[in-house]
């Protein structure tokens, strides 16, 4: 018997996913050449100081505004509900690399949705912020004090929004066969049974 598959994403949802990719890239480095003067080489990349700080914020809303439709898409399948608190309980068993405990989980696992929201929250207060000191647009519409209360939350949003997705990144690696999701759009049937089996079930039919 060959190989079953299960259809995950189609190709609008992937060409989506991997726009949000790129333009993530391009403004968290061109924003990180601003964070620092050590990183400030990064502007290079996006050819030099003054088209880092041009192409930025566009940068920034492309991702925003490509990651908006991923999120009306999918922010159904992320709300958490009480199969997942079980789920979070047993988040050690499954850092530990012991699958067979953990208790099964739906489209996505409890860890998959909080990565989710931390995400939306981040990307909302780094867009929001990010127009209150765009220059020289919009920055002059706010007083110089709320301007610098939001540069300050711009960076720590950014700061949250790598590190989600260093471990998102992480994850989709860590666990074999999902980051086909991404590229073909299919997963195994094995794959499913294994880490989502509501989600498996749903799908099949199958117990
Ligand atoms: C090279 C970098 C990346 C890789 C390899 C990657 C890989 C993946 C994979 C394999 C999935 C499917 C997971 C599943 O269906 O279980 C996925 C889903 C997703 N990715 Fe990425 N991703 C990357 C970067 C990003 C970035 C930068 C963002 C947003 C800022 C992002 C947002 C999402 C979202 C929202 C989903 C849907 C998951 C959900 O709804 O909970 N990804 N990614």
């Amino acid at each position: 018997m060959g190989i079953r598959y299960l259809p995950r994403y189609n190709a609008g949802e992937r060409t989506n996913h991997w726009l949000i990719v790129l333009f993530f890239i391009g403004a968290a480095l061109s924003g990180l050449a601003f964070f620092h003067p050590s990183l400030y080489f990064l502007s290079s990349l996006v050819g030099g100081g003054t088209w880092a700080r041009i192409l930025h914020p566009f940068m920034g809303l492309a991702m925003a505004l490509c990651f908006l439709v991923l999120f009306l898409k999918l922010w159904r399948h992320n709300v958490m509900n009480e199969a997942d608190k079980e789920w979070l309980k047993h988040s050690g068993d499954m850092l530990r690399g012991d699958k067979s405990r953990m208790p099964p989980a739906g489209r996505y696992n409890a860890g998959q949705k909080r990565v989710f929201w931390i995400m939306v929250v981040s990307l909302v207060v780094l867009v929001v912020t990010g127009f209150m000191f765009w220059q020289p647009w919009f920055a002059d519409a706010f007083p110089i004090l709320l301007r610098r209360i939001a540069v300050l939350l711009h960076a720590i949003s950014a700061t949250v929004l790598i590190l989600s997705v260093i471990v998102h990144v992480y994850a989709a690696i860590w666990v074999k066969g999902t980051v086909r999701a991404m590229t073909q759009g299919t997963v195994t049937e094995s794959w499913a049974r294994q880490n989502h089996a509501l989600w498996h079930r749903e799908m099949t039919g199958k117990q």
